[in-house]
């Protein structure tokens, strides 16, 4: 069905494309702006540039139709649009915590500019608390002097999509925050959001404070229960236990729930990571410094978990080795941001002329982005530790080359075991939990499996023959 609306999208990445397509798979004509002539010429011709499911079709599909078009000129869209969505990044600064704001204020800026009729402007992006009342401020001061015609007013509407689900969570999301200042701008955005709102989709309208806040603190949630069952593997690996159990038993209380409490290798992409950095940098400039500071342990427990993989690597190789574990201690020592740290002299021995298998290096299943991904990150500092490592990911092996080139990516999981000394599960694609360890294990030099997802029936693999290792339980060389 034909709707009225006019809408466009600032910003064609990630978030940007998704909403594009789905408003109009929602029946609007949208236009899709980008400052990067590349992307927009790809979008044209119905490319997605990046993977997500059910998105190129949808793409294709309003392509076709006329529905969704591209450009690069801000004129364009001003003239043209009603409704102008901003879902430009907000990236982490380099060598600092706080967010980028150069790519949100500079869309902004443009389309105050040029908008030559009544328009709404509405923020998506992921900002610092605060961001929108100084856009509103900023929108007016250049309204005031462009002499253009049209009045022009600000909203924030955050996004919540997961990768992976893209399509799925902004056709049906699970509620609309909306941050308002009028009547005028709740009831355009009630008119955009009107198919999910009839299936009964939780409309909050509010503030652009707590719009913005609304974001940050769910994904500051998010990442404080991954990182909470991953503080307790450190205590499991340590005294024994079993991660999964504990989980599934807290899960049970409808209090704490089950989910996001996957013990594993921990969380990586382009949202959780930098944006309880860039809450912290905020709150800490608002002279709240201690407010957020759990955050640091949230952040150092999940990167923790990459010297673990590590650790363990050189426990399992020794074992497979010797039969016996006569190499622990820390191989390395935590980093913030990334860069491998020097590994120590036993790590670098114990790693030397042996072959990792790296399976998946996507920051999670169904995705092919790397974005602070931990699982390319250990796969990295195996490399730099002296690892000969393959690389096998269904998705992600491209942007993984794009960052680290000198590891050996290869086409299928089978081509990553043959002649491995050890095998590291990291992403938890299907393909690697329906793996058969009895047709893997004549392939690899030595048998020997870590699970960095908990997502592998231990006992099928040592039935098989192989040295099992999982984090978030205790390592135990005898078994296998
Ligand atoms: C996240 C939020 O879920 C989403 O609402 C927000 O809009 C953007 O950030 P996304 O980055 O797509 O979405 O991934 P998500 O599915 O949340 O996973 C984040 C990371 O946490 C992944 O690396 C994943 O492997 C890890 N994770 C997730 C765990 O380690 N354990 C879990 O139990 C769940």
């Amino acid at each position: 069905q034909h709707r009225s609306l006019r809408l466009s999208v600032i910003g064609t990445g990630y978030l940007g494309a998704t909403h594009a397509a789905c408003m109009a798979e929602l029946g609007f004509e949208v236009l899709g702006l980008d400052v990067d002539p590349a992307k927009i010429d790809a979008l044209s011709r119905g490319e997605l540039p990046f993977h997500e499911p059910g998105l190129s079709e949808l793409l294709v599909k309003h392509v076709d139709s006329g529905r969704l078009r591209f450009t690069t000129s801000y004129q364009e869209v001003g003239d043209w649009a009603d409704v102008h969505f901003i879902g430009v990044g907000t990236p982490q600064k380099a060598g600092e915590s706080a967010a980028d704001m150069r790519y949100v204020d500079a869309a902004v800026t443009s389309l105050a500019e040029h908008i030559t009729r009544d328009a709404l402007i509405v923020g998506k992006s992921t900002v610092p608390v605060g961001t929108a009342t100084r856009l509103a401020g900023l929108i007016q001061d250049i309204r005031a002097g462009s002499g253009r015609p049209g009045s022009v007013e600000l909203a924030w509407n955050p996004e919540f999509l997961r990768e992976g689900f893209a399509v799925k969570d902004t056709l049906h999301p699970d509620r609309l925050v909306v941050g308002v200042r009028s009547d005028h701008a709740e009831q355009v955005l009630r008119q955009v959001y009107a198919a999910p709102l009839a299936e009964a989709t939780p409309w909050i309208s509010t503030d652009f404070e707590t719009a913005e806040l609304v974001k940050v603190a769910a994904n500051a949630f998010l990442a404080t229960k991954i990182s909470f069952i991953n503080a307790f593997s450190e205590i499991t690996e340590t005294v024994g236990g079993d991660i999964t159990t504990l989980a599934d038993a807290i899960g049970h209380d409808p209090r704490i729930g089950r989910r996001f409490l996957n013990a594993g290798v921990g969380f990586g992409g382009g949202c959780l990571p930098k944006d309880i950095r860039a809450l912290q940098a905020r709150v800490s400039e608002l002279g709240l410094d201690r407010t957020m500071a759990f955050l640091n342990d949230i952040d150092d427990i999940n990167l923790r978990r990459r010297d673990r993989v590590v650790d363990l690597a050189v426990q399992v190789l020794a074992a497979v080795r010797t039969g016996r574990t006569d190499s622990t201690g820390p191989a390395e020592v935590r980093s913030h941001g990334g860069t491998a740290p020097t590994p120590t002299p036993t790590a670098v021995h114990t790693l030397v002329g042996t072959r990792i298998a790296i399976l998946g290096v996507a920051f999670k299943p169904d995705s092919d982005d790397v974005r602070d991904s931990p699982a390319l990150d250990v796969a990295n500092r195996l490399f730099t530790a002296g690892a000969d490592v393959a690389v096998y990911d269904p998705q992600g092996n491209r942007n993984a080359a794009g960052r680290f080139p000198r590891l050996d990516y290869v086409d299928s999981l089978q081509e990553a075991v043959t002649g491995a000394d050890l095998a590291i599960l990291l992403t938890e694609w299907d393909e690697f939990k329906q793996m058969d360890p009895a047709q893997l294990a004549p392939l690899m030099k030595h048998p020997a499996i870590i699970d960095g997802r908990n997502v592998l029936t231990a006992q099928d693999w040592i039935d098989a023959g192989f040295t099992h290792a999982a984090l978030g339980h205790r390592f135990d060389p005898g078994q296998g």
